[in-house]
């Protein structure tokens, strides 16, 4: 299951239910949390975690993978198959860094969604899929998608977007972690008193996009949450401003952050901003990654 990355995070204002109206492009990496699901000798659901990343993440019934099994659970018994046992053990290989804004543990909900309706022989259309999904946070309905999509509401509602070609980028990966709530609250923080305009996505980074045209995308790359990132989180400034040096074509706080993500040209140029960027001690880590990525990949 792929990371993602926001070509656009355009924020709007806070709803009544307490998330904010967004208009996003997310769009998925090559960077994957691999999540399978095997039968169970009874009707509990585990999960055993290992990677790079895997002691990131608990492995106990508040892990995401594991509230996706059951939320799918409950949606059985319409259309079990009585021969199928009702428990899961879950297995996740953890590449992708945790509470970085690359959408980790919505991947790993996402995979679980799959791999459970597999084992269980559910027949869930994507759209009833997509709703448990979105039950489990605002970033799952995009991880079982993969692809390039337009998110609006709290970011569930999708509309893929055609990409032309290759996108390449570097992931530089920050030490520690940013909790999501709190760059929300604090882009609120920041903005009180300010108007905040309806979130849109215009229509020349669609255009970009279909095109594969990385100059022309790098100029319309925008996050309104990086402020509020760089506020929690000032060093961030100078990995982007390293990555820019090193010549970037532009680079953006990913999600909330703290990763920031970097366009370039081509395979060449990522592969050596990947090492710039790893030898400049603005980062932890800086890895060379290609979109669009497809789920299941
Ligand atoms: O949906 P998810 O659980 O990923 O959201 C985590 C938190 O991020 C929410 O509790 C909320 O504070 C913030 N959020 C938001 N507006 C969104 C998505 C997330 O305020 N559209």
């Amino acid at each position: 299951m792929p990371a993602k990355i926001n070509l656009l995070l355009a924020v709007g204002p806070v709803r009544a239910d307490g998330f904010h109206e967004l208009a996003t492009v997310f769009h998925a990496v090559s960077l994957y949390d691999e999540v399978t699901a095997s039968a169970a000798d009874d009707d509990g659901v585990s999960v055993t975690l290992s990677g790079r990343y895997g002691s990131g993440v608990p492995d106990d019934q508040s892990n995401l993978a594991v509230r996706a099994a059951h939320a799918l659970a409950k949606r059985r018994p319409a259309v079990r198959r009585p021969t199928v046992r009702s428990g899961v053990r879950l297995g996740i290989r953890k590449e992708i860094p945790v509470a970085a804004g690359l959408a980790g543990g919505s991947a790993d909900a996402a995979g679980a969604l799959l791999a459970c309706a597999q084992l269980w022989q559910l027949r869930l259309s994507n759209a009833k899929l997509a709703t448990v999904a979105a039950s489990l946070g605002s970033d799952v309905p995009f991880s079982l998608l993969g692809g390039t999509a337009v998110g609006t509401g709290r970011g569930e509602r999708l509309r893929p977007v055609p990409v032309g070609g290759t996108l390449h980028w570097v992931l530089a990966v920050a030490d520690g972690e940013l909790s999501t709530p709190d760059v929300y609250r604090r882009l609120d923080e920041l903005r009180a008193g300010r108007p905040v305009p309806d979130p849109t996505v215009p229509d020349e980074l669609l255009a970009a996009l279909a095109a594969a045209d990385a100059p022309a995308l790098a100029g319309l790359l925008h996050n309104d949450l990086e402020e509020a990132a760089l506020s929690l989180r000032p060093q961030l400034a100078d990995t982007l401003a390293a990555g820019r040096d090193l010549g970037a074509l532009a680079g953006l706080v990913s999600g909330s952050g703290p990763t920031c993500a970097f366009l370039t040209r081509d395979a060449d140029a990522a592969a050596a901003l990947a090492s710039g960027l790893a030898a400049s001690e603005t980062c932890a880590d800086a890895v060379a990654v290609v979109g669009p990525a497809a789920v299941g990949a």
